[in-house]
């Protein structure tokens, strides 16, 4: 092999004469040399080629992205709120940057009965679809809120408060995601601010043995139409509401959450408020949209009448995403082990459903008192068998 390579005196290489046979393997092994080197142009070429083709289509599907979320439907206005503050510490003045966002209605396919819901902390509503999209229909809605801390929506579109704030619902086609519609919505705290006073915020220091005396619910022995037995408001299928009965979120159902809240954080837990009071009419909203689409028989398994639901109580908290998942999470599983601890009871357990005459939601608890929850908690029973109580529709 060395011997194909001709000799060089050192330091001065020579150029071989062309044409010359006994050079002629050195010129074999320059042509390969060559087509080697070619190959290997050839090879740097083509991944420019490819690094140049791949920066231009990002490129250009970031433009596409900009473009369809900077479209015709939705104009953004950046507002920059300049607001001073009194406190010694803070003599700078603190600038927000707050992007607002308007969609214009009459750009989308849809048309629903209304384009922006004012909610309470807990409460439910939704915007009916009254006109869909050519080519979609209702099993096409896909809904999705901008902030599940402060609005939640679940597969029906019903949207519940969280917490006080702003978000946007959006409710897009799943058979032409360029079909989208927003809702405004606006969560209010019907009690002020949602931070509690110092005085309250002492009490979070508690620990759970000392939160042992979650005191009774109360009693509204001033209304006509409900049902106490053992001072525990029945609201089941056999025991009705009145329609006017409109408690909203009992204090003692709330403070008590909140202290489960807190207690569930120190243990790295995110438990929140996913649905709590419902009137007689929201209820009337949420029943009559799950039979719409499964069925009175089957939404009667998981869906209270209106009068019927426990919502209506004010003593019912819904909590985090409303569905079976949450069953499988580390936050349930503390949640069906602690809920006693602050006055709560899964109130349709497992393996309990023909008592409750409702499936298993792990995400719905009842206020009821340590010392109820704790019984019933200890016993493994339902509410009805504390209660010696049924659970049947009247028809
Ligand atoms: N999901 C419960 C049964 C209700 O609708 O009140
Ligand atoms: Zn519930």
């Amino acid at each position: 092999m060395d011997n194909n390579y001709p000799n060089r005196p050192n330091g001065s290489p020579q150029r071989p004469p062309r044409n010359d046979s006994p050079q002629r393997p050195r010129k074999r092994i320059s042509k390969e040399l060559a087509r080697k080197r070619q190959i290997i142009a050839l090879c740097v070429i083509s991944l420019i080629v490819l690094i140049i083709v791949i920066v231009i289509a990002k490129a250009c599907s970031k433009d596409k992205d900009d473009s369809s979320s900077s479209n015709s439907k939705v104009n953004t206005t950046v507002t920059t709120i300049v607001t001073n503050t009194s406190g010694p510490e803070m003599t700078a003045p603190l600038t927000t940057t707050t992007v607002v966002t308007t969609f214009n209605p009459d750009s989308s396919g849809f048309k629903l009965d209304k384009y922006t819901i004012l909610l309470d902390i807990g409460q439910t509503d939704l915007a009916l679809v009254q006109e869909y999209p050519d080519g979609s229909s209702e099993e096409d809605e896909r809904w999705s809120s901008s902030d599940d801390k402060i609005a939640t929506v679940d597969a029906y579109g019903h949207i519940t408060g969280v917490s006080a704030g702003e978000c946007y619902i959006t409710l897009q086609s799943a058979a032409d995601p360029e079909q989208e519609v927003q809702i405004k919505v606006k969560v209010a705290d019907p009690n002020g601010s949602i931070e509690q006073t110092s005085e309250k915020k002492e009490d979070t220091t508690e620990s759970p043995q000392q939160l042992a005396e979650a005191p009774a619910p109360p009693i509204h022995d001033d209304i006509k139409g409900l049902t106490y037995k053992e001072g525990i408001l029945l609201a089941n299928k056999t025991y009705s509401m009145p329609e006017d009965f409109n408690p909203g979120l009992e204090p003692i159902c709330e403070e008590y959450f909140k202290k489960l809240t807190e207690d569930a954080k120190k243990e790295g837990l995110d438990i929140y408020l996913g649905s709590g009071y419902r009137s007689y009419k929201d209820q009337v909203l949420v029943y009559n949209s799950y039979v719409e689409t499964d069925g009175k028989e089957k939404a009667d398994t998981y869906s209270a009448r209106p009068g019927y639901s426990e919502h209506q109580t004010g003593l019912v908290i819904d909590v985090n995403t409303i569905n079976d998942a949450f069953g499988e999470t580390k936050e349930a599983a503390w949640l069906a082990e602690h809920a006693h601890e602050y006055g709560f009871i899964i109130r349709y357990p497992k393996g309990k459903e023909n008592i409750t005459g409702y499936k298993y939601e792990p995400w719905h608890i009842r206020y009821v008192g340590s010392k109820v929850a704790t019984d019933i908690y200890e016993r493994g029973i339902s509410l009805e068998e504390y209660l010696n109580v049924d659970s049947k529709y009247p028809d």
